[in-house]
């Protein structure tokens, strides 16, 4: 457990909250909102706010992009999310924009309209709305911040966004050609001390709980088993809207202060399981730069800012991204539950091995009253080398047919260890353990490699869906490893992300 948890672990009271949330210069207070109602239901058919549209309603398409801010140190912090997979209760005491709200009163439009205009860059009434909010969000972080907009942090501004019919070349153009000027960002002291105001009042009866304290979340949990624990709700937010469940109570685990951060020690970092996705893979490529473009890969720049890397492990997908990697670089799970202790409640821990931590498809040692509150990943020994590959039918926004990572310590030419992970070839995120001893102790060499292709073709029997057939899954293996091969060689390197 991260050391500066274990002082915070002291009863708390449960925080729960009504639904209010900044807008357009108010705060707006809805009444009695369902847990599992959308934020896109609330706007479009509660609120009558049409301006937001729904096109898949699967965090897939971003018509439904709307933006949210969350004051910090004073300031305000924007993400740009899909409303159409968001509980609407998740937006509470933030602010609050829609593509209705950027146009002045006397129609004056917003830079990024006016960009969008001049390069013709407005196409229809469905994925318009959710590319100007994407970028306004852009706008906000960079622009407004006094920095130009670059290709790259257009293409990732927009990555979530998909048009089905013409082109996005000019709304690259659009966004590129946003001058750093800071003339109208949004005046955020207003909104931070309307937002500061809108601390919830103590209730631990609610429908949506989101409790701000580690003891609280344990707490809620322990008292409500049955309820659905949420974090971005990238994936459980489709339960919902394409799976039509029904969700009567939620504890949402967002707000839990301790664990939005990340702490670096000197032989692991420690990465919070509120912390999104985003921020996670930022601070695992501080160690291993080739983090960076593998975490570019993961869906598109809503979902990474929304989801989290806790709710990846958690979730348990055998598509999952993450855990390949995590897997690769030996990460531990902390899992925390609250229980009574000789009468008393008190916090527990227990650490496991991520790659010991599946059980089934989609099953794992998680017990009902326990949360993932931490995921531990070593920190990288000297001489280490790291390959981390996904192969998909798209570069961005979407789900790994394979997912391979590769860690390796390589010294004169021979193997003194190696772990793998892969994805998409099991029921769940698997260590490829035959394939390591393949490796280990043996030189590094073209041999070598055929022997561990073999061995990693028969370690695994994939399926065949609608992303890859077993055969070609179990033939992009091999292929990976010998990317690795040549890669950890230094024979060549060729990245698709490289190709402009
Ligand atoms: C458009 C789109 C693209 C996507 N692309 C990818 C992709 O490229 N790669 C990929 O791997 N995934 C992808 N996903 C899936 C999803 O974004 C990820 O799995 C994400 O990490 C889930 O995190 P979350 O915080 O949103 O989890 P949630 O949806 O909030 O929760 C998912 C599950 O995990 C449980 N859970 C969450 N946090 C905890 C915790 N701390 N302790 C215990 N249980 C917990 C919840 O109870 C729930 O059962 C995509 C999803 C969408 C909508
Ligand atoms: S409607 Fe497609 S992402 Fe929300
Ligand atoms: S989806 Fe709007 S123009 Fe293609």
């Amino acid at each position: 457990m991260p050391k500066t948890l274990a002082s915070s672990l002291k009863s708390a009271p449960l925080v729960t909250s009504p639904l209010r949330f900044w807008h357009r210069g108010q705060v707006m207070n809805p009444g009695n909102v369902p847990p599992d109602r959308t934020l896109l239901d609330l706007l479009r058919e509660d609120l009558r706010l049409t301006a937001t549209k729904e096109g898949c309603a699967a965090g897939d398409c971003g018509a439904c992009t709307v933006v949210v801010a969350e004051a910090k140190d004073g300031r305000l912090q924007y993400r740009a999310v899909n409303s159409c997979i968001k509980p609407a209760h998740a937006i509470g005491g933030l602010a609050l924009w829609t593509a209705a709200d950027l146009a002045q009163k006397d129609g004056t439009l917003h830079p990024v309209q006016q960009a969008m205009v001049a390069c013709h860059g407005s196409q229809c009434g469905f994925c318009t709305p959710g590319f100007v909010m994407s970028l306004f969000a852009l706008y906000q972080r960079t622009v407004a911040q006094g920095q130009a907009v670059d290709k790259h942090s257009a293409h990732e501004a927009l990555s979530g966004n998909l048009c089905r019919c013409t082109g996005y070349r000019p709304i690259v153009q659009a966004a590129c050609s946003l001058q750093a000027d800071a003339t109208q960002a949004v005046d955020e002291k207003p909104i931070v001390a309307a937002l500061q105001k809108l601390v919830a009042p103590a209730k631990t009866d609610g429908d949506y709980q989101r409790p701000s304290t580690l003891p609280g979340l344990l707490q809620a949990r322990a008292q409500h088993p049955q309820a659905q624990l949420i974090a971005g709700a990238t994936d459980a937010g489709l339960w919902i809207t394409q799976g039509l469940r029904r969700m009567p109570q939620i504890i949402d685990l967002t707000r839990v202060g301790e664990l939005r951060r990340v702490e670096h020690y000197p032989h692991h970092i420690a990465i919070g399981a509120a912390v999104n996705l985003q921020d996670a893979f930022e601070a695992l490529a501080k160690d291993r730069p080739v983090i960076a473009p593998f975490g570019e890969r993961f869906a598109g720049w809503p979902v990474r800012q929304s989801g989290t890397l806790g709710g990846n492990v958690a979730n348990g997908s055998p598509i999952g991204d993450s855990m390949p990697l995590l897997i690769a670089l030996g990460a531990q799970l902390v899992l925390m539950a609250w229980r009574n202790i000789n009468g008393k409640g008190r916090a527990v821990h227990r650490h496991v091995p991520l790659d010991r931590f599946y059980t089934g498809y989609r099953q794992s040692l998680l017990a009902p009253d326990e949360v993932l509150a931490w995921i531990v990943v070593p920190r990288p020994a000297s001489g280490e080398w790291l390959g981390a590959y996904k192969v998909s039918k798209r570069q961005e926004d979407d789900i790994s047919a394979v997912c391979l990572s590769v860690q390796l310590q390589v010294e004169g030419g021979w193997i003194k260890s190696a772990r793998i992970g892969a994805g998409g070839v099991a029921a769940t995120p698997a260590r490829a353990v035959k394939t390591e001893a393949a490796l280990i102790g043996q030189p590094w060499n073209e041999a070598t490699l055929q022997a561990a292709q073999g061995a990693i073709a028969d370690e695994f029997s994939p399926l065949s869906d609608l992303r890859a057939s077993a055969d070609y899954r179990r033939q992009i293996l091999g292929q990976l490893l010998r990317r690795a091969w040549l890669e950890s060689t230094g024979h060549t390197t060729v990245r698709l992300e490289a190709f402009a």
